[in-house]
C-alpha cells in the first residue's frame, strides 16, 4: 500500500533535468524521506550523477535517471530489504512464489511474483490452464507467443501479480527431460523469437517477465547442482542463443539462474555467464534473480552479478547481516549493492510496475481467457499421420465412435511442478488428485468448479457428431490416474473399438519438474498403453491415437493406425479444441518444434544404456536435436519442423541475394495447390561451410494462410549474426560466407535448394 507519504519523482523530460516533488505530502518528521522530499531538481540531478552506479551509459534514459534519483534516497537497511524475497508457500501474499516489501514512503511498492508457465501459479488464486509451453513453440506463430504471455500477464496483474516466472527456454537436448513441456524445444533460433515475443507480450501488461533457467539446465537429474560441462561454442551457438534473442529483441526485467552449475560453477555464482556475457556483453539492463535456493554464497554471488536472492531456507546468503559483514569485510563494494538495487527499480520504473502496481482482487475475464486458451491448443496441435484422408472425420458417416482412455472422460494431463497452474483450494498443482509440491509424474486437471469448464473430450466429441453413439472405455478412477490397463479394462476396449466405425485411444505421458527425468520416451505411465493402442488396432483399422504428453513419444504402433494428432498438454480447453480438429472445424497448423525418434538409442543423450549423469558432458557439441538426426544419417521417425496439413503445398522460384552488409534475403512462392484451406510453415535453412558445423541449423520461418488455389511470395532475411559461428579465439561471432540455402516443409521435407 502506498504510504500518506508519498513521493513522486517526474522527470521533465523536455528540460532534461530531474525534478523530483513531494506527493501527497503530510508527515514529514525526520525520515531520509523528509530530507528527499525537499530535494531540489539540481539535487537530484547530482544525486544521481554522484552515484557509484552513475557511469552507466545515458543509453539507459530516463528510467535509469529516475532509478538512480530513488537509489540515493533509500536508506542502507532499505536497499538490503529488496534484494532478497523471503519464500514460504503458506506466508507468501496472494499464494505466489516470492515477495519483495516495497518501501511506501518512497512510492516504491512490494512486489509479488509468481510462477506463470502455463498459468498463474498462486495457491490461492483460481487461473486458468493454458496449454503447455511446448505447445506454444510448436504454433511457430509469433503473434500466438506475445498473446500467450500478453494472457497469462493480465490474470497475474488481476491477482496482484507484477512479475511472472514463466519464461522457460532450455533446450531440449535430453528429450526425456521432465520440464520439456515447459520450455521452447530444441531449436535456439526458434526457442528465441518465441520467448522473445512471449517476454513482450508479459512486459505490456506491466508485468515483469522472468526468462529462465540460465543456463545449461537441460535435465532433472542432479538438478540440485549437476554440473553441466558445455564448450564455449556450443554454449554460445546453441544454448545461450535463446536467452541472447529474447535479451536483445524484448528487454526482459528479469532473468533466473539455475540450480546446476555451468562448467565447475554453480550458475548463480558465474561470472562468465552472468556478469562477462549477459551484463556485459549482451549490455543486460534488468536484474538477475536466483533459482529458489539457488544462491551458495553471499560475495562470490553477487561480485558475479546475482542481483536478489530467491530463499527457500534453511540456508540463505542475501540477508541484511550477511551483506553487511560482506560490505565490512571489503568482499563486496558499495557500489556493487547499489547496481544490485537500482537495476531492480529501474525494471520496475521502466515496465510501469512503480508507477501502476498491481493491485489483488480485480476481475479476470475467465470466458476470454478459455477461449484463448482453446485458440492456442488449435493452433498448436500437429497432425503427425493420416493415412487416405482419415481425418478429418465425417460426423454424417459415423454411427458409433468408440473414444478409448487417457481419462477422456474425465479430464486433461498437464505437466508437473512450478510450469503448472495449482488448485486454489489444496495448493496442489491443478487437480492433481491430492498430490502435492512436488508432484513426481504430473497432474491431470480436472474441471474445477469456480473455472470455466469445459466438455471433456467425449462430450466435446459428442457434441461434433450428435447423431452418433459415443462410447468411452478406460481406466475411471480418477484417484489412480496412471494405473496400468488392466486385462479387462483392454478387452473391455478391443470389444468396443470392434463394433465401432472409428476408435479414437487418447494415450498421456505424464512429466513434470521434480527430480527426476523419463527414463525412457516410451509411453510408460499407465505402463501398457502401447499394448493398449496395439490390441484396438488389431481389430478396428480407423483408429486414431490422440496424444497427450510434453516430450516426444516413442510410438511402436504407427504403421498400424491410421491417423496420429499430438494434442500435448492441451490445456483446460482441450477438449472441445481436440475434437474441432478431428472433425474438421479447425485444420492443423502445427510443426514439430522438437525430433521424435524411433528408438531411445538414436537420441543424441542415450549412451551406452540410457543412465543419466547427474554431471552431463555435452559431448555432442553442435549436433543436438535434429542436428544430431542430420550428422549422423539416423532417419527419425518424426523430424523437427514436420506436421501434416489437410492441404498440400507447392515451393517454387527460390531467389537468394547478400546486401553487402552480409544480410541474406531469400524469397519464393508457395501455393496451397490443395482442395482446403490450411496454414503452412514454410522453413528456411542453413547448411553453414564450416567442418565442425551440422547439415543444417534454421535460420527463418514464416506463416501462411492460404485458400486453395491461393499463392504467396515468403521474404526472409537472416542476419550476418545467424549465419556466423562462435570464433572461440576472438571471443566473438564469425561470419562465415557461402551458406548452402534450404527451403522446405520441415528440416528433411526440402523443397528448393540455393545458395
Ligand atoms: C523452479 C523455478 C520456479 C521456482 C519458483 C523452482 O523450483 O525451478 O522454475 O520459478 O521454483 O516456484
Amino acid at each position: 500500500m502506498r504510504s500518506r507519504y508519498s513521493l513522486w519523482i517526474g522527470i521533465l523530460t523536455t528540460a532534461g533535468v530531474v525534478s523530483v516533488v513531494s506527493g501527497c505530502g503530510g508527515d514529514s518528521g525526520s525520515s531520509p524521506g523528509s530530507a528527499a522530499a525537499q530535494l531540489s531538481a539540481k539535487t537530484a540531478v547530482a544525486a544521481a550523477a554522484s552515484s557509484p552506479a552513475a557511469n552507466l551509459s545515458a543509453s539507459l534514459g530516463l528510467a535509469n535517471l529516475r532509478a538512480k534519483a530513488l537509489l540515493a534516497l533509500l536508506t542502507q537497511d532499505e536497499k538490503l530489504q529488496l534484494i532478497h524475497s523471503e519464500y514460504q508457500m503458506s506466508q507468501v501474499p496472494l499464494g505466489g512464489g516470492g515477495y519483495i516489501q516495497g518501501v511506501p514512503r518512497l512510492g516504491i511498492p512490494d512486489l509479488n511474483m509468481v510462477d506463470s508457465s502455463t498459468g498463474g501459479g498462486s495457491t490461492m488464486e483460481p487461473s486458468t490452464t493454458f496449454p503447455a509451453t511446448i505447445a506454444v513453440a510448436a504454433s511457430w506463430n509469433r503473434r500466438l507467443s506475445y498473446d500467450y504471455g500478453a494472457q497469462i500477464a493480465k490474470q497475474l496483474r488481476e491477482q496482484g501479480f507484477a512479475m511472472g516466472l514463466g519464461g522457460g527456454t532450455n533446450l531440449t537436448r535430453e528429450p526425456r527431460g521432465g520440464r520439456t513441456f515447459e520450455y521452447l524445444g530444441e531449436d535456439p533460433l526458434l526457442a528465441g523469437e518465441m520467448l522473445a515475443q512471449r517476454t513482450s507480450g508479459t512486459q505490456s501488461q506491466k508485468v515483469i517477465a522472468t526468462i529462465k533457467h540460465f543456463a545449461g539446465n537441460e535435465q532433472e537429474t542432479g538438478r540440485g547442482g549437476g554440473n553441466s560441462q558445455i564448450d564455449e561454442r556450443t554454449l554460445r551457438e546453441l544454448y545461450l542463443r535463446p536467452f541472447e534473442i529474447a535479451v536483445k529483441e524484448a528487454n526482459p526485467g528479469s532473468v533466473m539462474c539455475g540450480y546446476n552449475m555451468l562448467n565447475g560453477f554453480y550458475t548463480c555464482e558465474n561470472q562468465h555467464l552472468l556478469n562477462d556475457i549477459l551484463k556485459n556483453d549482451w549490455q543486460f539492463q534488468g536484474q538477475i534473480q536466483s533459482d529458489w535456493g539457488a544462491t551458495h554464497s553471499t560475495a562470490n554471488a553477487i561480485n558475479a552479478g546475482l542481483d536478489e536472492e530467491e530463499d527457500v531456507g534453511p540456508t540463505v546468503f542475501l540477508t541484511p547481516t550477511l551483506v553487511t559483514q560482506a560490505l565490512q569485510s571489503h568482499a563486496i563494494t558499495q557500489s556493487r549493492l547499489d547496481d544490485m538495487v537500482r537495476r531492480k527499480l529501474y525494471t520496475m520504473i521502466r515496465l510501469g510496475v512503480m508507477d501502476d502496481p498491481a493491485k489483488p482482487g480485480g476481475t479476470v475475464d475467465f470466458d476470454q481467457a478459455n477461449a484463448f486458451a482453446q485458440r492456442t491448443a488449435e493452433h498448436s496441435m500437429v497432425l503427425l499421420k493420416n493415412n487416405q484422408g482419415q481425418l478429418p472425420l465425417a460426423a454424417a458417416s459415423l454411427k458409433n465412435i468408440a473414444v478409448i482412455g487417457g481419462h477422456a472422460d474425465a479430464g486433461i494431463l498437464a505437466g508437473g511442478g512450478s510450469g503448472n497452474t495449482r488448485d486454489p483450494v489444496t495448493g496442489a498443482f491443478a487437480g492433481c488428485g491430492g498430490l502435492t509440491f512436488p508432484s513426481g509424474t504430473g497432474c491431470h486437471w480436472w474441471p474445477v468448479p469456480w473455472l470455466k469448464v469445459n466438455p471433456t473430450i467425449v462430450q466435446s466429441i459428442q457434441q461434433m457428431a450428435p447423431n452418433a453413439t459415443v462410447t468411452y472405455s478406460g481406466n475411471t478412477d480418477q484417484n489412480n490416474p496412471f494405473v496400468a490397463y488392466t486385462q479387462q479394462q483392454i478387452d473391455a476396449a478391443v470389444a468396443l473399438a470392434s463394433k465401432s466405425d472409428v476408435a479414437i485411444v487418447v494415450v498421456v505421458q505424464p512429466a513434470g519438474e521434480d527430480f527426476a527425468d523419463l527414463g525412457s520416451l516410451s509411453l510408460s505411465n499407465p505402463s501398457n498403453q502401447n499394448e493398449l493402442v496395439q490390441a484396438v488396432a488389431n481389430v478396428n483399422p480407423h483408429t486414431i491415437v490422440v496424444l497427450e504428453n510434453g516430450n516426444p513419444v516413442l510410438m511402436p504402433w504407427i504403421d498400424n493406425v491410421s491417423a496420429v494428432v499430438e494434442a500435448w498438454f492441451p490445456g483446460q480447453a482441450g477438449g472441445p479444441a481436440i475434437a474441432n480438429l478431428l472433425f474438421g472445424k479447425t485444420y492443423p497448423e502445427g510443426r514439430l518444434p522438437v525430433t521424435f525418434p524411433v528408438r531411445d538409442q538414436d537420441t543424441p543423450t542415450w549412451g551406452q544404456n540410457g543412465t543419466f549423469s547427474p554431471n552431463p558432458v555435452y559431448t555432442e557439441k553442435l549436433k543436438m536435436g535434429y542436428r544430431w538426426y542430420d550428422s549422423q544419417n539416423i532417419k527419425p521417425l518424426f523430424e523437427f519442423g514436420y506436421g501434416l496439413s489437410y492441404t498440400h503445398f507447392k515451393y517454387s522460384r527460390l531467389s537468394v541475394h547478400t546486401t553487402p552488409w552480409h544480410d541474406l534475403i531469400v524469397s519464393f512462392r508457395v501455393k496451397n495447390d490443395g482442395q482446403v484451406a490450411g496454414v503452412d510453415v514454410p522453413q528456411l535453412y542453413l547448411g553453414i561451410n564450416d567442418p565442425n558445423e551440422p547439415p543444417k541449423r534454421l535460420a527463418g520461418w514464416d506463416r501462411l494462410n492460404l485458400q486453395p488455389g491461393e499463392e504467396q511470395t515468403v521474404r526472409l532475411v537472416v542476419s550476418s549474426q545467424d549465419q556466423s559461428i562462435w570464433d572461440v579465439a576472438n571471443n566473438a561471432w564469425k561470419f562465415v560466407p557461402g551458406s548452402k540455402v534450404y527451403v522446405g516443409a520441415s528440416s528433411r521435407d526440402i523443397r528448393l535448394t540455393g545458395g
